[in-house]
């Protein structure tokens, strides 16, 4: 239900509660033509019978009514509150009665006699508040159950290297940034630390950096006061702000400029800023997170990201590694989304054929676990059966065949060239390192035979200590 149904739509149920039947049938009629369907009733019982038997978004009733019959009765139900805004009115009133009114429960109080644009222009805002705050809580709550750990699947010894450290760096305030390639889950971890940390319960606010320029990136991170530019025609509360005792997402930091990053350096500094256009200093306490698919070093190196702020930004780095470097997740991820994608899509698809494992652990995967996702909702879409089989996958050998999705080369070549020998001895000998300096799984590793691999070790006239100890 969006925010228009509710506030003008049949959804909209009140309830007036009038001792004044006359007063109280024009604002009836007002309201009936604003589309809402209103009863009404002259009492406080009367009411609390009728809450008691269906629910309403809005209860508009003069004070002296609810008194009558304990107006505590209602405002002292979360039940009832809850679900309905409670707006009262009254004749002439103290300021001390309207705050003690506002104090116990109630979104709003209307003097009479009130004029009924005015009366329904206020109903509308309150029932708009109450809209927005139902839906600031279930999308707390839906954000909750996106990112979380849970959800970050992987079993390889890359992923688990990155979750011994997140474990050890969530609860912390250590600014953290995370690289890796585009897909690789870069904002389902920055997430997820939020919402295992102990500011789980303040705002996860991100900010991408690549989307927005100078005075507008700047605007968006500090805000600005009325008037501090052409077009500036309100006051605007920035991201920073809003991320005050949570935590501030940097998302494609590489993207900044360096005057953007100059201002930033100072915020991360001295944890105080003004708006833009503004004088007065504002105080926050942001844990930042950042994230790129670019490589930082490169681009300090090129001078168009500032080496202090790098720093700043990055006393804990998390590398996401690309999906191919950790094809044994590949199956793992491809069976979460198949049963995702499957009650989704209301289908019974709910496994993987072993073959069609091994042919996405072979597709290079350039858009990482993102493109990996997409290509399941698609197979789970086309499939007919209960299981994936690799048929229903051959359109990735499509994409690669039409040049789009050429796997990167291995390795760059130097352009003094490079000696086959030499290279084929760095290689053995760096599989033979990843492998512990077992034969026979580096053979494994290599796509040869053991006796091949053997025979390379003796030509190459290689030794290890280890081989030693085990004869
Ligand atoms: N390990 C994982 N387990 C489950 N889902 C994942 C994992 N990694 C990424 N995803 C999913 O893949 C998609 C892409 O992840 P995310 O947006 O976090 O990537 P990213 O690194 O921020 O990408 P980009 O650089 O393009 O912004 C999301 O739908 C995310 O939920
Ligand atoms: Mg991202």
């Amino acid at each position: 239900m969006g925010v228009e149904d509710l506030a003008v739509g049949q959804a909209g149920r009140i309830l007036i509660v009038d001792r004044k039947s006359r007063i109280r049938q024009e604002t009836a009629a007002a309201l009936r033509g604003l589309d809402y369907h209103v009863d009404e009733v002259d009492n406080g019982d009367q009411a609390r019978a009728l809450l008691n038997k269906s629910s309403y978004q809005l209860l508009l009733a003069e004070v002296s009514q609810l008194a009558g019959c304990g107006f505590e009765f209602l405002l002292g139900q979360e039940a009832i509150l809850s679900s309905t805004v409670v707006v009262l009115m009254a004749a002439a009133s103290s300021v001390d009665d309207v705050a003690a009114v506002m104090r116990a429960g109630a979104a709003d109080f209307i003097q009479r006699p009130y004029g009924l644009d005015e009366l329904c222009l206020r109903l509308e805002k309150a029932l708009k508040v109450r809209f927005y705050e139902h839906e600031l809580t279930y999308l707390r709550h839906e954000r909750n159950i996106i990112y979380r750990f849970e959800n970050f699947i992987g079993e390889s010894p890359a992923i688990k290297q990155v979750f011994a450290l997140l474990g050890r760096v969530a609860n912390s305030n250590a600014s953290i940034l995370i690289s890796g390639e585009t897909g690789t889950g870069k904002e389902l971890v920055a997430g997820a630390i939020h919402y295992s940390s102990p500011r789980a319960a303040k705002s996860f606010i991100k900010v991408n950096c690549a989307a927005l320029h100078d005075n507008l990136l700047e605007s968006e991170l500090f805000g600005h006061e009325k008037g501090a530019y052409t077009g500036a025609s309100r006051q605007r509360i920035g991201r920073f702000e809003q991320a005050d005792r949570g935590t501030l997402f940097l998302d494609e930091i590489g993207d900044m400029s360096l005057a953007t990053q100059a201002k930033l350096l100072r915020v991360l500094q001295e944890k105080e800023f003004e708006r833009l256009g503004g004088d007065k200093t504002i105080k926050v306490d942001a844990r930042i997170i950042s994230a790129s698919n670019k490589d930082l070093a490169k681009i300090i190196r090129e001078g168009d990201f500032r080496e202090d702020l790098f720093y700043r930004i990055n006393v804990i780095n998390v590398h996401l590694p690309p999906l191919r470097e950790r094809r044994e997740d590949i199956p793992l991820l491809a069976e979460s989304f198949i049963r995702k994608f499957a009650a989704d899509l209301k289908k019974n698809t709910a496994t993987l054929h072993p073959e069609a494992a091994r042919f996405l652990q072979q597709h290079h995967w350039p858009g990482n676990v993102r493109e990996l996702q997409n290509c399941i909702e698609r197979a789970v879409l086309m499939s007919d059966g209960s299981e994936i089989v690799k048929s229903d996958l051959l359109f990735l050998k499509g994409i690669c065949q039409e040049g789009e999705d050429e796997p990167d080369p291995l390795f760059a070549i130097p352009l003094q060239g490079l000696k086959l020998e030499e290279m084929e001895r760095s290689l053995i000998v760096e599989t033979l390192k990843a492998c512990n300096w077992v034969q026979k799984d580096a053979a494994v590793m290599l796509g040869i035979s053991k006796r091949v691999m053997n025979y390379k070790v003796k030509q190459l006239g290689l030794a290890n200590a280890r081989w030693l100890k085990n004869r």
